[in-house]
Formats: C-alpha cells, sequence, structure tokens
C-alpha cells in the first residue's frame, strides 16, 4: 500500500479520532451557500409563497427556526436528509411533536415546497466541477488513502468525517482548500486521548464522553472503553488535525480536481436518487 497509507496506520496505532458531528462549523457553511444561491428554478415563487404562509410561522421566514419549531434549512440532521424522507415528514407531520401533517397540501405544493426548502439549505443546481471523477474515485479509494478515515456511503473510515454528502454545503473550491490544507478544520472532530490506566494498560481513541468521574473511548476499531478516572494515571489529549498536511504537494493539479470533482459527483447522485422521484 501507499506510503500515506502506513504513515496513517502508524499514526493510528497511537491516536484516533472523534467523530462529533460538525454542527456548528456545517450549519454555517450551509448559511454562506444558501446565502450564494439562488432559490433553485422550479416553480420558486409558488414554493417560496406556500413555505411563507404555512410553514414560516413556526419555522421562520428563512426556515431557520423560530419560537415554535426548530432550524430546518441549516440544522445537518435535517439537511442530509433524502426528498423522500422529508416529503414524508411533510405529509405525515410528527403530530406528538408539534409539527402538523400536511398531506391535504396535494402532491404539487408539496413538490414546490420541498424544492423551496432544498433552495434554503443552500441545495439549488449544482454548478459544474472541472476534474475527472473516476479518476477520483480511484485515487480516494486507493493511493490517496482517503478512504482509510473518510466514509462514503457506508463504507470507510471513521477518524475524519463522512463525506457522503460534502459536496452539498461545499463549493469546489471550499473542497479543494481543506484537501490542501486539512487545518482549516483541525480540531472540529473533538479531541483524541491517549490514556494510561494504573494497571499499566494503555488505549488511545475519540473522547466521546468526559465528566469529573469518567471518560468513555472509541478506539479506532470502533470498540467504547468506559473507565473510571480514579484508575487512571494519566490522560493526554491531542488537538492537531489527523489529516496528511502534505496531499497539496503529493498530489498533481489534476488529481486534486479529480478528488474535488468525485466528492462534487456523490452529492449530485444522491440529490437525483433522492430528489427526483414520482410526486
Ligand atoms: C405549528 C407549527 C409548525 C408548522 C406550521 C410547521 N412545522 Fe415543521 N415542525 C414543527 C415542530 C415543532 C417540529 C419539531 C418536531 C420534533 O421535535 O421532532 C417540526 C419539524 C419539522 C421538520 C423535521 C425537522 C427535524 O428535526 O427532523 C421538517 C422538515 C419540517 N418541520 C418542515 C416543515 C415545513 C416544510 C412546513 C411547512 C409546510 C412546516 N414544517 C410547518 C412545527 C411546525
Ligand atoms: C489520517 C486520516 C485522514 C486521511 C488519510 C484523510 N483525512 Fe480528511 N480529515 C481527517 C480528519 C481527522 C479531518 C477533520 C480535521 C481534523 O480535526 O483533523 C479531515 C477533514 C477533511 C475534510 C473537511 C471535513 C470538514 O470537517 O469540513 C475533507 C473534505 C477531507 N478531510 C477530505 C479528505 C480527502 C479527499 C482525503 C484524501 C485525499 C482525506 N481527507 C484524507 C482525516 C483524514
Amino acid at each position: 500500500m501507499s506510503k500515506i497509507k502506513v504513515e496513517l496506520f502508524q499514526i493510528a496505532a497511537f491516536v484516533a479520532f472523534a467523530v462529533l458531528a460538525l454542527h456548528s462549523a456545517s450549519a454555517q457553511d450551509a448559511q454562506k451557500q444558501a446565502a450564494k444561491r439562488p432559490p433553485a428554478a422550479t416553480s420558486p415563487s409558488a414554493g417560496q409563497r406556500a413555505f411563507e404562509s404555512t410553514c414560516s410561522p413556526c419555522h421562520g421566514l428563512d426556515g431557520r427556526g423560530g419560537e415554535r419549531a426548530p432550524d430546518i434549512a441549516t440544522r445537518p440532521e435535517v439537511t442530509r436528509l433524502s426528498g423522500q424522507d422529508l416529503l414524508k415528514i411533510l405529509r405525515e407531520g410528527i403530530p406528538q411533536k408539534g409539527m402538523p401533517p400536511f398531506a391535504a397540501l396535494g402532491s404539487a405544493k408539496l413538490s414546490a415546497l420541498l424544492t423551496y426548502l432544498r433552495s434554503l439549505q443552500g441545495k439549488g443546481p449544482l454548478a459544474p466541477v472541472a476534474g475527472n471523477t473516476g479518476r477520483g474515485k480511484e485515487l480516494f479509494w486507493g493511493k490517496a488513502g482517503c478512504s482509510a478515515c473518510h466514509m462514503v456511503d457506508g463504507a470507510g473510515g471513521f477518524l475524519g468525517r463522512d463525506l457522503s454528502n460534502y459536496g452539498e454545503n461545499h463549493s469546489a473550491s471550499e473542497i479543494r482548500a481543506v484537501i490542501v490544507k486539512p487545518e482549516i478544520t483541525a480540531g472540529t472532530r473533538g479531541h483524541v486521548a491517549l490514556v494510561t490506566a494504573k494497571d499499566g494498560n494503555s488505549y488511545s481513541g475519540l473522547v466521546r464522553n468526559e465528566d469529573n468521574f469518567s471518560l468513555q473511548l472509541q478506539s479506532l476499531d470502533g470498540t467504547f472503553h468506559l473507565f473510571s478516572k480514579s484508575d487512571l494515571a494519566s490522560i493526554t489529549y491531542r488537538q492537531e488535525s489527523l489529516m496528511p498536511a502534505d496531499y497539496g504537494s503529493k498530489l498533481s493539479d489534476a488529481d486534486l480536481d479529480a478528488l474535488v470533482a468525485y466528492l462534487a459527483s456523490i452529492a449530485r447522485t444522491k440529490q437525483k436518487r433522492g430528489d427526483e422521484f414520482e410526486y
């Protein structure tokens, strides 16, 4: 395997990483995107009118939440839902929690609402990306070693963030910037710690939970370990980015473009699968 991969597993032998969702970071990104992109082309005004009269009283004019209902424009839990899932929520509501069902609006109106909601989420039509998607996929799962730390569609590693939907809320230049300079997002995964127990055993992993008395670690293989702090001799935290910082010099420009194109293409395929269905 490649040098990068070997280094990777050396690092991994010592340390493992937090898989905390990047709520604040991705919410900001989504907001930036939402501000940048115009609403999608299909009947935006019908969707907007319906949204403003029907949904805004609870979710706010921009969908970012009001006193009566949560943010549905930038929270990742909502933005990553497929069109099918969103439509189901719109049809059936979550009556026990105060979200009314809207099946009575009819398919055309629901479809327009969904389109408008997607535009608020920054998921309007995606700009084309230069680069060879197939080559990018090959690099991701092969030579560049990305899949050792990142998942796409349920396969891959968990040290870094799941990138299945990354291209939906990040432009090509943002994706490229982070691959070349991962310290931009350093520390956003939460911390990694190395703990040594009083019995001499040591463990490394992502800190999942910690309070004055206990510490829960998830090690690289995914196993959870719960420690009582009174049983530990030492805890060492690590903050720097675990993502290799030298992709900018190891990969050619064409390879970087290819990776960006691949990550963007996954988002597009998903958008197709999720949102283009029969109403
Ligand atoms: C009467 C107030 C109200 C109205 C009107 C309303 N919602 Fe909601 N909605 C809620 C509440 C409250 C929740 C949170 C339910 C929960 O806690 O799970 C919610 C949840 C949601 C969710 C799921 C969010 C999540 O966290 O999974 C979506 C999507 C959503 N609403 C979309 C809409 C859309 C689109 C409209 C307009 C057609 C709409 N809502 C109108 C109150 C409302
Ligand atoms: C050794 C593990 C590792 C490898 C290999 C790796 N990454 Fe990462 N990556 C991370 C971690 C961890 C982060 C989060 C930043 C941090 O806290 O270190 C990250 C961040 C990212 C982000 C930004 C995600 C965000 O949170 O905004 C992107 C995009 C990304 N990596 C893509 C890639 C691509 C493409 C490759 C292959 C060229 C790659 N990574 C290889 C671990 C890795």
